[in-house]
């Protein structure tokens, strides 16, 4: 899918901008704070109906506003889809071609990116619930009802974690009802579990390859770690080990007022030569995995969806090296639409700076980089 045009509307940095984007490589060159993250984080905006970098919707409104309005055309195999989030302090609303989409996990996976962000570092350092959130958007953007069952899921952990803590307070409750939630609750884990499994298999198939193409280092592996202790999918099996622990852990999960064994606690490991990347890679080996991985996403959802998400890098080279730079280029020229931010267009190699639609932001204006000006006032309606 490539993303035709952007239309801001107090987002940001941006009063009123429109932007026509090529189908193949897109760079914004500017100085820091210029405004270049905000192009992306409104384009993952449109794709996730969330920020990358904030939790609260209401910071992405432009400053002294009260509504903010991203709007995109995309095209799809042979046809535009128009997609629009408006976000004001009452409500988040999602459109495609003008109709509201009542359930924001319908909306997600139809138009979908791939991002390499700074903070994504953090897939490798930072803590369980990054790697489990980035597993299940990139499921969710492939398999729309993987975040339906998610949302079930969570919604009956909630409960059931409020009824861990009455029962703790009131031991005459009614255990039945524990054990109707642990009934559906095992029954949608081990749906989840199938994706999760069927996900990862996938990215090993290829993730070691792609790191070596771009580090010349060897085995790559991602390891998916659970509570379960199964290292392959097992329906009935993971129905009975979750039945199983509940039933033998209520007394610490009353106490503690929680659930402890489920699909809500497990994590990811990478590792380089069977050691733990956490420990033993440098911060651009690091970096480098994260962008093997998300090179994998891309191959994965482009083999069962039948075209590639949009790819978006911000800032994504000034820490590696130009031959790795130039190993990650050579992936990029094929059919993929990308959109990079730079400060220096030095960072970037020139072939690919000489195929690229350059746009330099500079006091809030963009101008296409020997072209007529894009931004600043949008004309055009979306
Ligand atoms: N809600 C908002 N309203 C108005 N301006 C905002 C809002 N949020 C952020 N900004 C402005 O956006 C600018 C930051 O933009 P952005 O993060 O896109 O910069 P950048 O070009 O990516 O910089 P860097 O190269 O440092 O990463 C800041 O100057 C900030 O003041
Ligand atoms: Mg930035």
């Amino acid at each position: 899918m490539k993303l035709k045009n952007l239309k801001l509307v107090n987002f940001r940095s941006y009063e009123d901008i429109f932007l026509d984007f090529s189908p193949g490589i897109n760079i914004f060159i500017g100085d820091n704070g210029s405004g270049k993250t905000n192009i992306l984080e409104a384009i993952y905006v449109l794709s996730l109906t969330k920020s990358n970098r904030i939790a609260h919707d209401l910071d992405l409104i432009k400053t002294g506003f009260n509504k903010s309005i991203i709007t995109g055309e995309v095209l799809h195999d042979d046809y535009v889809k128009k997609y629009q989030v408006s976000i004001d302090k009452f409500s988040k609303k999602v459109y495609i071609n003008n109709f509201q989409i009542k359930k924001i996990s319908e909306y997600i996976s139809n138009f979908c990116i791939t991002s390499f962000l700074p903070n994504d570092i953090e897939i490798i350092k930072g803590s369980p619930s990054i790697r489990r959130n980035l597993l299940n958007i990139q499921i969710g953007e492939i398999y729309n009802h993987y975040l339906k069952y998610l949302n079930e899921y969570n919604t009956l952990l909630k409960m059931r974690n409020e009824y861990l803590k009455r029962l703790n307070i009131n031991a005459f409750s009614d255990m039945k009802y524990l054990e109707v939630i642990n009934e559906k609750m095992a029954s949608i884990s081990s749906k989840i579990y199938y994706f999760r499994f069927f996900y990862l298999e996938e990215i090993n198939n290829l993730i070691s390859k792609i790191y070596y193409k771009l580090s010349g280092i060897k085995e790559l592996k991602v390891e998916y770690v659970n509570n379960l202790g199964i290292t392959s999918y097992n329906e009935e099996k993971i129905k009975e080990i979750l039945l199983t622990k509940w039933k033998k852990n209520l007394n610490k999960e009353m106490l503690q007022g929680m659930t402890l064994t489920g699909l809500h606690r497990d994590d990811l490991i990478f590792s380089i030569n069977n050691q733990d990347a956490r420990i033993y890679a440098s911060q651009g080996q690091q970096r480098l995995i994260v962008i093997a991985y998300k090179i994998a996403e891309l191959m994965i959802f482009k083999k069962i969806k039948g075209e590639y998400p949009v790819l978006l890098l911000d800032d994504v080279f000034s820490e590696i090296d130009i031959k790795k730079r130039n190993n990650i280029i050579k992936f990029l020229k094929s059919d993929i639409q990308v959109i990079i931010t730079t400060t220096d267009i030095e960072d970037i190699s020139k072939d690919l700076v000489d195929c690229a639609r350059v746009f330099k932001i500079k006091n809030g204006e963009i101008k296409i980089k020997g072209g007529v000006k894009n931004g600043r006032k949008s004309t055009r309606k979306l």
